[in-house]
């Protein structure tokens, strides 16, 4: 699935001049790496400034508290991302409600929060958090026009997004990171821009909003043993920061070698005659069908593939027989988040979303990464058109 040797490979001695910097300092927590890093990112993603934490999950937790997400609320999210989304929620205190997804970019649709918002049930609804799901961005004017509309925050779920970004041709394009109150980051090792361990970061471009993320993640204090609020201990280390500040450099050629590997793929799944057209509305399956659908990239997306993710026709066989082959695959993600057993106390039944519930049945995350080569793209795509002959 992901080789990050052949990264390290390529970055090695700036990396570890890095962490020698880190080590000569003496400095592990906070301080000017991280501040470093926070200007960087923030300019990167095309927002006023950026607070750094511990992980993804605790960027959202921060973001939705300092939004003034608090208990009693409800929050809208996606059912179909990783758990963090929606236990961040829970963790502000708030409740989490959820729209089905649009079938072409598993993303939160638009039409759907509508539908909820219009249904007149959205009394206690405080914030929307979309999810830019595999690095492509959600439809965010629709959303964003919804919020102004309904009164709400929106907050990204930019995780898997840095460096993706939206705009036609006539409106610039914006960051993902640059386009709710605030945008969650996440930096684990297998994202777009990954740390050596845990990490993660807010971007917001509201001042009050950024101090105060500031001192949530440091127990709620700006003086030493004052703390004014409840906070957390959610700093970012300075090792981390250091070694974020070199690969940060490297995120925009990554993402286009991510982005020059799907097209790849997509040609090669063409030519193999498996595929049904990027975009197409997914079908009931048959066995006459074509057995793979491609991802779809909408309109005015810059979408940088954190992961190729298709459509597969008896997708856990598929697997299997991938599996024996040695070709790593995975299933983001297999549970949609309204049937986990621990959001049981929700209410929520299976066909409630039956797009996301869909989507975690035939959804096939294929190896992807920059420096994955052309021979072994071939040989992923040759391997799926053994099994289905
Ligand atoms: C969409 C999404 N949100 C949040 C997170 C949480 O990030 P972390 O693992 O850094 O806590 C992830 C990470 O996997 C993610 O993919």
């Amino acid at each position: 699935m992901l080789d990050l040797q052949r990264q390290y490979e390529q970055i090695r001695a700036d990396v570890l001049a890095a962490v020698g910097r880190v080590c000569a300092s003496q400095h592990y927590i906070l301080g000017p790496e991280v501040e470093a890093l926070e200007g960087e990112v923030a300019d990167f993603c095309g927002a006023g400034d950026a607070v750094g934490c511990a992980s993804g999950t605790d960027a959202l937790w921060l973001a939705l508290a300092a939004a003034g997400v608090q208990p009693g609320d409800q929050v809208l999210t996606t059912p179909f991302s990783f758990f963090a989304s929606a236990s961040a929620i829970v963790r502000a205190g708030a409740r989490p409600v959820f729209a089905d997804i649009d079938p072409r970019t598993f993303n939160l649709d638009p039409a759907q929060v509508e539908c909820f918002l219009r249904g007149g049930q959205h009394g206690k609804l405080r914030a929307l958090l979309p999810v830019h799901l595999y690095g492509q961005c959600v439809d965010m004017d629709w959303l964003q026009r919804l919020a102004d509309e309904f009164h709400l925050s929106v907050i990204e779920d930019a995780a898997q997004a840095i460096g993706a970004r939206l705009g036609g041709e006539r409106s610039k394009a914006r960051g993902a990171g640059s386009m709710g109150v605030s945008a969650a980051f996440s930096f684990y090792p297998t994202k777009n821009l990954s740390a050596y361990g845990e990490a993660g970061l807010v971007t917001t471009s509201d001042p009050a909003m950024a101090a105060h993320m500031r001192l949530l993640r440091n127990h709620g204090s700006s003086r030493r043993y004052v703390h004014e609020e409840l906070g957390w201990n959610s700093r970012l280390d300075a090792m981390q920061a250091a070694i974020l500040r070199v690969k940060l450099k490297y995120v925009k050629g990554w993402n286009d070698a991510r982005r020059e590997r799907a097209a790849r793929y997509d040609q090669l799944f063409a030519a193999a005659g498996l595929a049904s057209a990027a975009g197409e509305p997914a079908a009931e399956r048959t066995e006459n069908a074509a057995p793979i659908q491609l991802p779809s990239t909408s309109a005015h997306a810059h979408h940088v593939f954190h992961q190729y993710v298709v459509r597969a026709y008896r997708r856990d066989e598929l697997r299997e027989f991938l599996t024996a082959r040695k070709i790593g695959t995975e299933i983001y993600y297999p549970i949609p988040l309204h049937l986990q057993p621990c959001f049981v106390y929700l209410g929520y039944r299976e066909g409630d979303f039956p797009e996301a519930e869909r989507a975690a049945k035939e959804v096939l995350a294929l190896p992807m990464f920059p420096e994955l080569t052309e021979e072994e793209q071939r040989w992923v795509v040759k391997s799926i058109a053994d099994f289905y002959c």
